[in-house]
């Protein structure tokens, strides 16, 4: 049999439904996927496949950029790649590596700083380019103060989200590694990411704390410097939904010396910890710029901005 020539090229909208049955193969936890994809208005050029003789799709790639904020007090214009997946027949024979290497000439053309991604298996990466680094990540035991939750939190409703937008943008404004989220991030990318079992809950001045029931995680939290009572009622509440006394939560989230203040009040045998999902690659900014960036004290990516 006459061996396959595989050609790499960018997407066109009539290889929507072969993306789609791959992704649905790869990620069979994640349906929700070709969704945030469509929602990528530049998302052909930038979805890069591996195509067989016959037009079958054996790889993919993502990538679109994002306005991330740096170690400097700048705002980065940053190569995130995501929905990488090659068809289980197709694995290991280095589709994935060369469809980064188009990725990574598109976002050195495109004028990326450096490049993001997430992943539970580094290793596709790192021979690539990208360095793991880590994340902190607080966990305890949630003790007898967190039985009921706190009156001033509430689910939040859609009305609630300029309120959220503008605490957000105040907590996070010289915070590296956020996003820098539009309009369109709230509208869509956020309800996405925080869709139920995933719980917003909410103070009537926008202080808001996302919480994961199904993993115990607080993925999110901001509440305005102004507001410092709001903080404790916020992890109250968050722990409270995560299950209450005796629930193991872990937080997601920056930790300074006021987090770990209130939340020695609502945890026991609290440690802290990291995690390593998170990888970054320069592009046109120098290794060691990049390095401060994703490393730097209370930096985070918050799962919101999730791509
Ligand atoms: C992960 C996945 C994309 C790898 O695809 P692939 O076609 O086998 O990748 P390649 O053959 O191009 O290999 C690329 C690199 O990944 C490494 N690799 C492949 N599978 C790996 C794994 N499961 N764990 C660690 N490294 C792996 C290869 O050794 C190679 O390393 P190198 O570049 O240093 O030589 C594929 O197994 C897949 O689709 N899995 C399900 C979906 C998924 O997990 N996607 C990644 C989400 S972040």
């Amino acid at each position: 049999m006459r061996p396959t020539t595989i050609t790499l090229r960018a997407t066109t909208p009539a290889d929507d439904r072969a993306l789609h049955a791959l992704w649905a193969v790869a990620f069979p936890d994640a349906p929700e996927l070709p969704l945030l994809h469509a929602r990528d208005a530049g998302r052909y050029d930038r979805t890069l496949v591996a195509v067989a003789d016959d037009g079958a799709i054996h790889a993919v790639v993502h990538w679109q950029p994002r306005p991330i904020r740096n170690a400097a007090g700048g705002v980065d214009v940053v190569g995130c790649v995501g929905s990488v997946a090659s068809a289980p027949q197709a694995r290991g024979q280095g589709h994935i590596r060369r469809l980064l290497a188009v990725a990574i000439d598109d976002m050195t053309r495109h004028g990326c700083a450096w490049s993001l991604m997430f992943s539970g298996t580094p290793g596709v990466y790192t021979g690539s380019g990208w360095e793991t680094f880590p994340a902190a990540r607080l966990r305890g035991v949630a003790g007898p103060g967190s039985a009921s939750g706190d009156a001033a939190v509430r689910p939040a409703r859609p009305g609630d989200v300029a309120r959220m937008a503008a605490v957000h943008a105040i907590v996070n404004a010289n915070r590296p590694l956020t996003t820098v989220r539009s309009a369109d991030d709230w509208a869509h990318r956020f309800p996405h990411w925080y869709a139920p079992p995933v719980r917003v809950s909410v103070t009537d001045d926008g202080d808001y704390v996302v919480v994961r029931p199904d993993t115990g995680e607080v993925v999110e939290m901001a509440c305005a410097p102004t507001r410092p009572y709001a903080l404790s009622a916020l992890l109250r509440a968050a722990v409270c939904e995560l299950g209450g006394p005796g629930t193991v939560v872990t937080l997601d989230v920056p930790i300074d010396a006021r987090l770990t203040r209130e939340i020695g009040r609502l945890l026991t045998d609290v440690s802290t910890g990291s995690t390593c999902f998170g990888l970054a690659r320069p592009i046109q900014s120098d290794r060691a710029r990049v390095r401060a960036t994703v490393t730097a004290p209370g930096a985070v990516h918050w799962l919101g901005d999730a791509f």
